[in-house]
């Protein structure tokens, strides 16, 4: 049963998981554990299995991760996507979702504004908010901003936080459109959820939020870590409902990944009367 439980903490102790202090103290307490009751050969071999990913960096959150890559990487490069990823961007929102230039827009884990940047210019101004948990992202964005006039003129709004606190970030402020380009294809479970019930709080009934995700649905609800994450669209869309959204595929587009898209279910408060029940 350790044995089971220690290859369970292997499996999770990925690289850059967020877990990964805490998943490597369990792992060595358990190996302890096991050589305290006496099967060394058993605690020496799972030890030498552990101890090559135990020489990886651990980045211990998301933002020390993207920070860490912003500052080891231009962060156009640590954001990653195509030379021309504004250009398809862009074409995809304006032309094939109709985006209007009048929408409040909001970009999760806006990034470096690589792909951002033309649908900053085509907003009125005010409209472009952006998101991000990395200090260092967000500096360097708020820098591109400053160097380009036809940027500066449209004020993007552009804040960061560690828990999608959008109503926090942007007090007020009512969206109908959202885009998370490559985000939920880094982050775990706990954290989709999170984004999805914080956001569904600052959305309009008649509001729209397209995200991308790599697709698996043979695994039951995702598997990957920090660098690449995969979602079961299945799982996805159970929880999309539970956070109060209807959840549809749209798959490939030229963004890139793979495209759904999140619509709200209109708020319902209960309403049975009392002699009813
Ligand atoms: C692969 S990049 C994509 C950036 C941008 N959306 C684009 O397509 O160019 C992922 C971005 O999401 C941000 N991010 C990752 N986890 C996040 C979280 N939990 N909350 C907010 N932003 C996050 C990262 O800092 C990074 O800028």
């Amino acid at each position: 049963m350790q044995a089971e439980t220690l290859l369970d903490f292997l499996l999770e102790s990925v690289t850059e998981n967020p877990n990964t202090k805490l998943v490597r103290e369990k792992a060595l307490k358990l190996i302890q554990e096991i050589r305290e009751a006496g099967n060394h050969e058993l605690a020496d071999a799972l030890l030498k299995c552990i101890k090559p990913r135990m020489s990886h960096p651990d980045f211990g959150t998301y933002k020390n991760y993207w920070n860490y890559l912003a500052k080891n990487m231009l962060p156009d490069l640590a954001t990653g996507g195509g030379k021309d990823m504004h250009e398809q961007q862009y074409i995809f929102l304006v032309h094939e979702c109709g985006l209007q230039k009048d929408d409040l827009f909001l970009d999760i884990g806006t990034g470096s504004l690589r792909g951002s940047k033309k649908v900053i210019t085509y907003l009125e101004k005010n409209h472009f908010h952006g998101m991000d948990i990395s200090e260092e992202i967000i500096s360097f964005a708020k820098k591109r901003v400053s160097k380009n006039i036809d940027l500066m003129q449209k004020e993007p709004s552009l804040e960061i936080d560690d828990r999608f606190r959008f109503s926090k970030a942007f007090p007020g402020k009512c969206f109908n459109f959202c885009f998370a380009k490559s985000v939920f294809t880094h982050i775990y479970p706990d954290a989709v959820w999170d984004c999805l019930v914080q956001l569904r709080k600052v959305v309009h009934n008649s509001g729209k939020f397209y995200a991308t995700i790599f697709k698996d649905n043979n695994v039951r609800v995702y598997s990957g870590d920090v660098q690449k994450m995969y979602y079961n669209t299945e799982w996805l869309a159970e929880t999309s409902n539970l956070a109060g959204w209807g959840f549809e595929e749209i798959g490939d587009t030229r963004v890139g990944q793979y495209m759904c898209l999140f619509k709200p279910i209109p708020v319902q408060y209960c309403s049975m009367s009392i002699n009813k029940v």
